[in-house]
């Protein structure tokens, strides 16, 4: 485990790190279901990290027994949502998602390479994007917000049929410059307390800060329930709070910013059991 560092500098004296072991070291074994999920993985050769941890590992007994049965797990309510709306005619074309997409397990797969390179547009596509085309050019429906709740709804419900498939996001060909994009912003400190993303989840992954115990800040168990206010949450929606806590002015959700930072978070997570939707503090 790591401990503090000194590199945490003096700018910084507002935000305190406590050490700590994980939550509950004997309980590394996330079965949801009867399905075994693995939350640790060596990281690959080119990864800052030694070994790649998903935020599961760091909460409390409790939050961790919420995963372990989707009856328990509060997301289920938003991915009921998702169903419905699934299957809700809307816009001026008047079809559903099944219309189309006739069962939603053929999404299998598209979570763990997402975000990725979309050839057509010539752009970073995140499943926000995918699901809002369908909406506008397909069905004639408005565009969801990206971190709304319908959109969180059917990120939920698309991410779920890929639960248990480690992540596998391409870092070559035309992201690349997009990649090194989110590395910058990964290492820059920015805000009131001048700190980085790698300040915390990076040097001090395992430490306690203030009453939290600090994850790597993975993304595998996006979208996620948070106890902290009673919703799933959005990737971007969580780059948010954590900016917002560093007092940072934060980028905006769906803008290029998070897009680049989402596609090298999701990197670094390569390897790591997608576990979405995942239940966190
Ligand atoms: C009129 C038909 C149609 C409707 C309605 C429609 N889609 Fe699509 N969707 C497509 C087509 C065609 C593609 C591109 C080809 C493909 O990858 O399947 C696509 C692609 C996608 C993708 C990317 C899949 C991938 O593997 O790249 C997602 C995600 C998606 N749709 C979700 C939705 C959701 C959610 C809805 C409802 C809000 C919806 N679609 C409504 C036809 C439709
Ligand atoms: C001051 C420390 C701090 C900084 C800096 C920080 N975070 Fe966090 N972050 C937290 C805390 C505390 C949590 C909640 C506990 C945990 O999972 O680490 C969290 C959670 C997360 C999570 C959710 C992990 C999960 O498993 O649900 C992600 C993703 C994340 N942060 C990404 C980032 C990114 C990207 C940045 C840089 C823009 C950043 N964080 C900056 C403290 C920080």
């Amino acid at each position: 485990m790591k401990k503090l560092l000194s590199t945490v500098a003096c700018g910084i004296a507002a935000m305190s790190f406590g050490q700590a072991a994980f939550a509950d070291p004997d309980n590394n074994n996330l079965t949801v279901d009867g399905m075994a999920i693995s939350t640790d993985v060596k990281a690959m050769a080119d990864s800052p990290l030694d070994k790649l941890f998903s935020g599961w590992r760091f909460r409390e007994s409790e939050t961790q027994a919420l995963q372990m049965d989707d009856f328990d797990n509060p997301s289920f309510v938003f991915v009921e949502d998702g169903e419905a709306l699934y299957d809700k005619v809307d816009g001026s074309e008047g079809k559903a998602c099944s219309s189309c997409h006739e069962d939603v397990a053929e999404f299998k797969g598209l979570r763990p390479t997402l975000p990725r390179w979309n050839e057509d547009k010539g752009k970073l596509y995140s499943m926000e994007q995918y699901i809002n085309d369908c909406r506008v050019d397909r069905m004639g429906a408005e565009k969801w917000k990206w971190t709304g709740t319908n959109m969180t709804a059917m990120t939920s419900l698309i991410s779920l049929q890929s639960r248990g498939m480690p992540i596998s996001v391409a870092t070559d060909g035309p992201v690349a410059d997009i990649l090194s994009k989110g590395k910058e912003i990964y290492y820059t400190r920015v805000g009131q307390l001048d700190m980085s993303c790698a300040n915390c989840h990076e040097d001090n992954y395992g430490n306690m800060i203030r009453a939290d115990h600090l994850s790597q800040g993975q993304v595998n168990g996006f979208p996620t329930y948070r106890l902290k206010n009673a919703k799933m949450n959005s990737i971007h929606g969580r780059f948010k709070g954590c900016m917002k806590n560093i007092r940072a002015k934060p980028f905006k959700p769906g803008g290029a910013e998070f897009q680049a930072l989402e596609l090298y978070v999701a990197s670094r997570g390569n390897g790591l059991a997608v576990e979405s939707p995942s239940v966190r503090n």
